[in-house]
């Protein structure tokens, strides 16, 4: 049963090449396709099983497709593999903003949703999967097995799929921005260490807070152990806590605004 990934931008060409460098190898056939031909070009030159096609020679050969394409591609990606589409399919859509139950009231096939991360380029992180209409126990389980090979794998229902986003998918990059400020201001303070140097400080802290985990010290223990009152991390703390709660309410509040309008936008 071939896999396809249809359209190779950012996510869909970090897929495929996660799930073909992955300790435990795929043996169904992966295709894919891409609406302009250099994204796929540069993919089958470096993977020599990965085959391409067309949209609809895709959907002819696979019988588990990922839809990975913008929301405003959607429309026209369907179009192109509708008629090849059965109840025999698995349609996974990887964005928030196509709707379960409208992906599936538009196609005749089982459906699901796959929200991945970057970090699955390093074949880590969390996967988020949520059953749609149709999908079955063995869709679900199949899911689970291909991506356990590139992440976590973590089963929520379509209504906790924001939430969840905005942490295991756009997490990489408010972290990378929180990182970033955080160096900048460093930098500012003492500008006669380089930039560069600040960066690495910061990130090389984050990996190895990251690990302590691993030690049994998460989460409160890390503030417990490292801020003793009254000093400066506990006052750094202080000035975190006037502003970071309404920071993240504010980071929830505006990507479920742009999400709804962004659906608004969708037909499928
Ligand atoms: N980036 C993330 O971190 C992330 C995380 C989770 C989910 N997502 C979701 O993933 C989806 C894709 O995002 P992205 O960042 O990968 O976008 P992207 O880099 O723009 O990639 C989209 C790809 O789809 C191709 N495409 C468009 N229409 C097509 C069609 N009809 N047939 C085949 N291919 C077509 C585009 O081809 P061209 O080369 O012609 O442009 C492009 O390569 C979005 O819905 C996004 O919400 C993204």
């Amino acid at each position: 049963m071939a896999i396809g990934f249809i359209g190779t931008g950012r996510m869909g060409s970090m897929l495929v090449r996660a799930l073909l460098g992955a300790d435990r190898p795929i043996d169904e056939d992966v295709w894919a396709s891409n609406r302009s031909p250099e994204k796929l070009e540069d993919l089958s030159f470096r993977y020599q099983r990965l085959r391409t096609g067309e949209n609809r020679e895709l959907a002819r050969e696979c019988r588990t497709l990922f839809l990975c394409v913008r929301p405003a591609d959607t429309a026209e990606a369907l179009e192109e593999v509708r008629a090849e589409l059965t109840p025999e399919h698995l349609l996974v859509t990887i964005t928030n903003v196509v709707e379960l139950e409208r992906l599936a009231a538009a196609v005749p096939c089982r459906t699901a949703k796959v929200i991945p991360s970057f970090a699955q380029f390093v074949r880590r992180g969390v996967s988020l999967l949520m059953p749609g209409p149709r999908a079955t126990a063995e869709d679900l389980a199949r899911l689970h097995d291909l991506l356990e090979r590139v992440s976590r794998v973590y089963e929520i229902s379509e209504s906790q799929s924001r939430a969840a986003t905005n942490v295991v998918s756009c997490g990489p990059g408010f972290l990378a921005r929180f990182c970033a400020g955080w160096a900048e201001a460093a930098h500012d303070m003492q500008p006669d260490i380089p930039m560069g140097d600040w960066e690495f400080l910061v990130w090389e802290t984050v990996r190895a807070t990251a690990e302590l985990p691993r030690a049994g010290i998460a989460g409160k223990e890390i503030l417990e152990e490292v801020s003793t009152p009254g000093g400066m991390t506990y006052e750094g703390l202080q000035a975190m806590d006037e502003v970071l709660p309404a920071m993240w309410a504010e980071v929830m509040r505006r990507t479920a605004e742009r999400e709804r309008i962004l659906r608004a936008e969708i037909e499928l």
